[in-house]
């Protein structure tokens, strides 16, 4: 994948979003525009239905803008077809979402090697990773465990050990503890960005 190490990591240019209801034009993003890079940690505040959530899916290629640009490492995402956008998903951006949506299924260990095996990273790397993840959240003794065996504090940090243990250079994280979060993932790994 082509990568402009001169570009910042974000780049935003303009942006909006409109939904259409019942004939009634919604703008929930009236042209942002903003720059985010390498090693920032840069957080998104404010009221309830101000369109944080509507951005967040934008940066994370869950959604596409109805106009203005978006380059991620120099790639402009917005006119990639689904197929490229859902590598640039799995490689570049690590999710921390609010709910966390682990699978209940499977096992803590499970749930972080999950994007892994997406990726196409042979077991024993994939494992390495995913063990050295939840150590570092504190989870070294909690791998096998559900997440319904988990408690909700020890949830998250296995959503934060999924979202790291690929080494994305974005990570997006949507709380309404944004600082304890950051405190987490920033102990977590040294040298990660968010
Ligand atoms: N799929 C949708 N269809 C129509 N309107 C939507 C849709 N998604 C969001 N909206 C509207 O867009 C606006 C922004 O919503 P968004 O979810 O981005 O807000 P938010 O800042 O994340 O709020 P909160 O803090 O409550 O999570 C809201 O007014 C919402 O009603
Ligand atoms: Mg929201």
């Amino acid at each position: 994948m082509d990568v402009r190490r001169d570009e910042p990591l974000i780049r935003v240019e303009a942006v909006t979003k409109e939904y259409v209801m019942g004939g009634e034009v919604l703008r929930a993003l009236n042209g942002v525009s903003l720059t985010v890079g390498y090693g920032e940690f840069v957080t998104i505040i404010g009221p309830s239905g101000s369109g944080k959530s509507t951005l967040m899916n934008i940066l994370g290629c869950l959604d596409t803008p109805t106009s203005g640009k978006y380059w991620l490492e120099g790639v402009e995402v917005n006119r990639l077809r689904d197929s490229r956008l859902a590598e640039i998903r799995n490689r570049k951006i690590g999710f921390i979402f609010q709910n966390f949506n682990l699978l209940p299924n499977l096992t803590a260990l499970e749930n972080v090697e999950l994007p892994l095996i997406y990726r196409g990273m042979r077991s024993a790397e994939r494992r390495e990773r995913a063990v050295e993840a939840l150590r570092k959240v504190g989870l070294g003794d909690r791998m096998r465990h559900r997440p319904p065996e988990l408690s909700g504090g020890q949830q998250q940090r296995v959503a934060i050990a999924r979202a790291l243990a690929g080494d994305p250079p974005f990570c997006s994280a949507t709380s309404r503890r944004a600082r304890w979060i950051r405190r987490r993932a920033g102990k977590c790994c040294g040298s990660c960005r968010i």
